[in-house]
């Protein structure tokens, strides 16, 4: 039988017709049965970053973040390019993931990364931003398939599916090779009944 793998899908806007929590959404159906993915929501309510908040005025909303990716197989991020860039929301949720130094929550944690646009680029640039500034946190970031999604405002039916076969394809061997990803991590890890 194969092993359950949970997931959490990082969307950087919380716009209520967002295109990149969509397509997160649309990710969950696409996945395998032992494959759930949970999209996370509040992240607007985080504060912004602030190092004085870390140790014992940690606020409960990152305690409870923190704890909810520690407990997670992988991440999978969707953020919208907001001026060649991803959003100040995905920034401020890593940023807080990432701390406290060398032992926050991404690190040595399976990431793939996607992102929607309506332009035609999909948001290429803003995704390799996202790569370098997901090597900082030391994180397993998924390098294949890269998979841009331009044009997405006209790629989801009513019900929210994703409906371009060759995207849907791609968006398919995403969730594939994470899942992969993660296995691997999984062996490479010492067991607990071995200690
Ligand atoms: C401040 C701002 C800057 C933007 N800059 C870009 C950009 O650089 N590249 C791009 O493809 N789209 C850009 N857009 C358009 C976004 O891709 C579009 O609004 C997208 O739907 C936002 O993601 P969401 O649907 O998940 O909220 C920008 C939008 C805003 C509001």
């Amino acid at each position: 039988m194969q092993q359950r793998i949970r997931i959490l899908g990082i969307s950087g806007s919380t716009r209520s017709a967002s295109l990149n929590t969509k397509l997160l959404h649309a990710l969950s159906k696409l996945a395998p049965a032992n494959v759930e993915i949970e999209v996370l929501e509040g992240l607007e309510k985080l504060p912004f970053y602030n190092e004085d908040f870390e140790g014992e005025n940690l606020p409960p909303s990152v305690v409870e973040l923190r704890k909810k990716v520690s407990e997670a197989d992988g991440i999978i991020i969707s953020s919208p390019e907001y001026n060649y860039s991803f959003s100040a929301l995905t920034k401020n949720t890593i940023d807080w993931l990432s701390r406290p130094y060398a032992k926050g929550v991404l690190s040595d944690m399976p990431v793939a990364i996607t992102g929607a646009s309506p332009g035609v680029l999909g948001t290429v640039r803003s995704q390799n931003q996202l790569r370098q500034v997901l090597h900082a946190t030391n994180s397993k970031v998924l390098s294949r398939p890269e998979v841009y999604i331009g044009g997405a405002h006209a790629k989801f039916d009513t019900g929210g599916a994703f409906t371009e076969e060759a995207g849907r394809k791609m968006l398919i061997e995403l969730i594939d090779n994470l899942a992969t990803l993660i296995e691997q991590t999984r062996e490479n890890q010492p067991s607990e009944l071995a200690s």
